[in-house]
């Protein structure tokens, strides 16, 4: 296989550029990959700039996403020119990632694309929209329905929190979204959200418990954030904790859970189990199937834009996805 083209990432402070890569340059496993897309999310950002400690060795490829073609396989459930996806799972963590032409993972990490997906459009979605997803599913595992009210999603301008309010409002729940950004109420309303608040004035109070009002919540933010939901949730509501854009601290009580019966749903989808992860995709092409990935595309760069964009996301003024053209950018 001749040299690819790949995003490396050299230290801790974020050097990082692109290269020519060889596929004995890659960490190892049985299926090879010609990637043909990837997309950026905030531990992308936080990894390829340096600001997060994300990678766990150098020098590493970045990019925890990829959808491509199977090139070469060494695992009997995969066949050159099956469609696939990869998210999470360690890619672009401690193994080579997806801002390259070629990825190589291990057969345990792969998805056969469903059918009804285009891994463009499974890419626009990328780990971001697999996580909104994955909450969706453990809240109404849990036993979040629309009757309990509405739900609110913080963060909601960027990338998991636009897909929850896409995906939310398309299955009848209600959906305030909360967004520190005075600009956005359009944008949200347009991919489904009754009201905006803002996020710089709502979230405030310490007592334990405060007036309930949101049937559950997604929580991309953390800190503060997170603690006034557990405070504002109603009776036997959700609360999916997905982020810490805004502090990985929680300052709460046991009041809403003891109280309240207020759940705290832990969503991690990095190392999703396998049987939940095809299940997950499979909704996002059926009951969950996002009705906006059009307004949620805030745009499409190729490997060599990379820096701006990890910038532009790591900013948090951007709104929705950057989808990675890997090729023909
Ligand atoms: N658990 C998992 O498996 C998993 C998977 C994916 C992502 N995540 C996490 O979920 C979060 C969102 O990821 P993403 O890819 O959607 O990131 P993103 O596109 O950067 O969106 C994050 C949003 O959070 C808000 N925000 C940013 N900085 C903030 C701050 N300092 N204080 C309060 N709000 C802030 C902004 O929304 P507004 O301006 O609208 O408020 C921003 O658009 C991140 O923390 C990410 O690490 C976790």
């Amino acid at each position: 296989m001749p040299g690819f083209r790949a995003y490396r990432i050299h230290d801790q402070q974020g050097t990082a550029r692109l290269e020519t890569l060889q596929l004995e340059d890659l960490s190892g496993g049985e299926v090879v990959i010609r990637a043909l897309y990837s997309s950026i999310n905030y531990k992308d950002a936080l990894a390829a700039t340096g600001k997060g400690k994300i990678l766990r060795r150098f020098p590493l490829v970045g990019g925890i996403d990829v959808a491509g073609v199977v090139e070469l396989s060494g695992d009997a459930r995969f066949d050159s020119g099956d469609e696939v996806i990869v998210t999470g799972c360690g890619l672009g963590e401690s193994h080579d990632g997806g801002f390259s032409e070629v990825v190589r993972v291990p057969a345990d990490w792969v998805v056969p694309l469903p059918a009804g997906l285009t891994l463009r459009d499974a890419m626009v979605l990328g780990t971001a929209g697999f996580t909104a997803a994955l909450a969706l599913d453990r809240m109404e595992q849990n036993g979040q329905t629309p009757m309990q009210g509405p739900v609110l999603v913080s963060g909601a301008s960027g990338g998991v929190g636009s897909v929850a309010v896409d995906l939310l409002s398309g299955r009848g729940y209600e959906v305030i979204a909360l967004s520190r950004k005075p600009d956005t109420d359009g944008y949200l309303a347009a991919l489904g959200a009754s009201r905006v608040l803002d996020a710089n004035t709502v979230v405030s109070g310490t007592a334990p418990l405060e007036s309930a009002q949101w049937g559950g919540a997604v929580d991309n933010v953390g800190g503060h954030t997170l603690a006034w939901l557990t405070r504002t949730v109603r009776p036997w509501g959700s609360i999916a904790s997905i982020g810490l854009a805004g502090g990985a601290q929680l300052d709460t009580t046991v009041m809403p859970f003891i109280l309240r019966g207020v759940s705290l749903l832990g969503i991690t989808s990095v190392n999703c189990p396998m049987e939940r992860r095809r299940t997950v995709w499979q909704r996002l092409v059926t009951d969950l199937r996002p009705r906006h990935l059009d307004r949620i595309l805030a745009g499409v760069v190729g490997l060599d834009e990379l820096p701006d964009a990890l910038d532009r996301v790591l900013s948090g003024n951007h709104r929705g996805r950057f989808l990675v053209s890997i090729i023909n950018h």
